[in-house]
């Protein structure tokens, strides 16, 4: 018999999560009678003493969570919960340190949303655990495998979206090609989406190799039209034209996606002679208020993860399929991407709508 159960969020945030969590609560309290405890920062408030949780309870909801950006539980997508740390001078294994967190709170099944890493790492701590776990998708890059529809990417594409939006007078005021590089890591989801909805003339995805050839052409192409300016919109994991990808190293030793707009801009100015300028949307993809769509998949992912566990169903990852919510075996999910298809129809539409989006020879 369930009685309670945990919830966390996973991974790097996006808009749309204090929705899925708001679904979980109202569906586990109100049908079940179940108890929901919120687990703070990922697995990091299990590895806290007292350990970091809250009860979630329905009126908790009552005000404008639902419509926030973020986690209010807190996220995180760092570290390794398969080392070891010190404490007080002895070694501990991280992962037991969670099972035994997880154990101590006597809770009956793990609901986790987090995209294919954060699933991997949760597959892999309750398969060590014996805990009962059920899988939520969300990320702004979308590509995470059977599932057309992550928590977070919708409204990811309608800021791109927006920024286009916003790019677009101003490059036409000052006769520019503006070059705006949109999160996604290996996936094009967000720049090929956005890029046709925000009209660019250019889209770069990293499925699909191009030229800076390619790319000045179409611009000279633009200008015999008689048109001054150009969007283009490029995907942070797009890679140089030597092939290496564009990365930024940080203070902290760690070695980011970063650059590409602002090599294609050099390099777009020195063949075409058309004056550039960079956007990189960065984080403001993340933290922007969830669209419509954006909660109505979550809502629909919080109700049907619980009835999961209401049924017994248990090592299952629900996914947008179709039209419908569906569930599908966590091992069949976890720790792997989809990125786009050289086959995907959008592609197709963007080459009907005479965009570059690509050499395809
Ligand atoms: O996976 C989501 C994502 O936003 C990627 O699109 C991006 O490359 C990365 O996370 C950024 O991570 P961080 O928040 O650590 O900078």
């Amino acid at each position: 018999m369930v009685k309670k159960i945990g919830i966390l969020t996973s991974g790097g945030d996006c808009a749309g999560l204090n929705a899925v969590i708001r679904a979980v609560t109202l569906r586990a309290t109100n049908e079940y009678g179940w108890k929901v405890y919120g687990l703070r920062d990922g697995t990091l408030g299990l590895m806290k003493n007292p350990i970091d949780v809250v009860e979630l309870k329905p009126d908790f909801f009552d005000g404008n969570l639902m419509r926030m950006g973020g986690t209010f539980l807190g996220s995180n997508n760092k570290g390794n919960p398969f080392g070891t740390i010190e404490k007080d001078g002895k070694k501990i294994e991280v992962s037991e340190l969670i099972i035994n967190s997880f154990n101590k709170l006597e809770l009956d099944a793990l609901i986790g949303i987090g995209g294919d890493g954060s699933l991997k790492i949760l597959q892999s701590l309750t398969k060590k655990g014996n805990i009962k776990f059920i899988g939520i998708p969300k990320t702004i890059d979308n590509d995470v495998k059977h599932n057309e529809l992550s928590i977070g990417y919708d409204t990811a594409v309608d800021v791109a979206t927006n920024a286009l939006d916003m790019l677009q007078p101003t490059a036409a005021s000052h006769r520019r090609a503006m070059i705006l590089e949109v999160m996604g890591r290996d996936a094009g989801h967000i720049a090929l989406n956005a890029g046709i909805a925000g009209g660019a003339d250019v889209i770069l995805i990293p499925e699909i190799p191009y030229s800076i050839k390619g790319i000045a052409h179409h611009i000279d192409q633009i200008r015999s039209t008689g048109r001054n300016h150009a969007l283009i919109v490029v995907a942070e994991a797009v890679k140089k034209e030597d092939g290496k990808k564009a990365t930024v190293k940080f203070v902290d030793g760690e070695v980011r996606l970063g650059g590409i707009g602002a090599y294609l801009g050099d390099e777009i100015y020195k063949l075409t002679d058309a004056e550039t300028r960079v956007t990189v949307l960065g984080h403001v993809q993340r933290g922007a208020q969830p669209t419509h769509r954006d909660r109505l998949i979550a809502s629909a992912f919080g109700v049907k993860a619980v009835d999961l566990i209401a049924n017994g169903k248990y090592n299952r990852v629900v996914v947008w399929k179709d039209r419908s919510v569906q569930d599908v075996a966590l091992d069949d999910i976890a720790g792997k991407s989809q990125t786009l298809s050289k086959t995907d129809p959008l592609i197709e539409v963007a080459k009907g709508l005479g965009i570059y989006i690509g050499e395809f020879n």
